[in-house]
């Protein structure tokens, strides 16, 4: 599916008809990441199934919800629930509530999601600074013919993830007194969980930490010229480095345990975006 300019703009032209705000930072609420929804001034909620073109979210734990609002002041455009490639969308239509981002007005982009831990010095319950990614998807949201108007052919991606706004998220953490980690995060198609020889695949590949979320997003943020910042929720230990299965209850308890951490974190670092 060729995803045009005209629909961006179809689906951005809505999204302002519904919310005058014109939000400056755009965030990405993984699994289990929604508090910060409840923390939005003047927020207006817009499902996304009367947005144009968007597709409609179908795992438990994420909401198919826009909210445009202010968080600390700042004007943000929210997505609650995320749409992955496992349940069976493009890379492109991943990624497209990006593309509208942007043509809202957004230049700064926060991606959070939850992960198993690779690094076996994690604990879940760490926050850790996406620094780099693997894209192990085999899928890239920019194939087919390039819109010149939307992006390079060739977009670097050698800081895909900015290494200043992951010196802003640590010195914030700095001040709430707890520390963060960093590392490189592997995005997976899923909907399996790895295999444990997977997960040693990927450390030795130089991986952190592993989702199914999140590298279509960048990439095609990196595309657009937004800025971002990503952070993961390590929510378990990667399959095989403890003798119990994975589960996505885990996932959820994890996530719950953290969300005040994530909230005050998120909470400080979005006006100095
Ligand atoms: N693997 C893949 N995705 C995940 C995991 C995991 O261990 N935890 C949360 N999302």
């Amino acid at each position: 599916m060729t995803l045009t300019k005209e629909m961006i703009v179809e689906a951005a032209d809505y999204i302002s008809s519904v919310a005058q705000m014109k939000p400056e930072v755009g965030l990405i609420l993984g699994s289990g990441l929604g508090i910060l929804a409840d923390h939005m001034e003047q927020a207006v909620s817009i499902s996304y199934a009367d947005i144009p073109h968007f597709p409609q979210s179908t795992v438990e734990g994420h909401a198919g919800e826009l909210l445009i609002g202010q968080v600390q002041g700042k004007p943000i455009a929210m997505m609650k629930g995320r749409f992955h490639m496992y349940e069976g969308y493009g890379p492109e239509l991943t990624a497209f509530p990006v593309r509208v981002m942007k043509e809202l007005g957004v230049k700064t982009l926060l991606v959070t999601n939850a992960a198993g831990g690779v690094n076996t010095s994690f604990t879940p319950g760490d926050l850790m600074l996406i620094s780099d990614h693997l894209n192990m998807t085999g899928k890239n949201p920019l194939i087919g013919a390039n819109d010149d108007e939307l992006g390079p052919r060739f977009p670097d991606m050698s800081q895909a993830y900015s290494r200043r706004l992951r010196e802003l998220a640590r010195s914030a953490a700095d001040k709430l007194g707890f520390s963060l980690q960093e590392g490189v995060y592997a995005g997976l198609l899923g909907p399996s969980y790895e295999t444990p020889a997977e997960i040693r695949m990927l450390r030795t590949l130089g991986a952190d930490a592993v989702g199914m979320s999140t590298v279509s997003e960048v990439i095609v943020a990196s595309h657009a010229g937004l800025e971002v910042l990503g952070i993961s929720c390590i929510s378990n230990m990667a399959a095989g480095i403890l003798d119990q299965p994975l589960s996505h209850a885990e996932v959820m308890e994890t996530t719950d345990r953290v969300r005040e951490q994530f909230l005050r974190l998120v909470q400080t670092i979005i006006p100095q975006l």
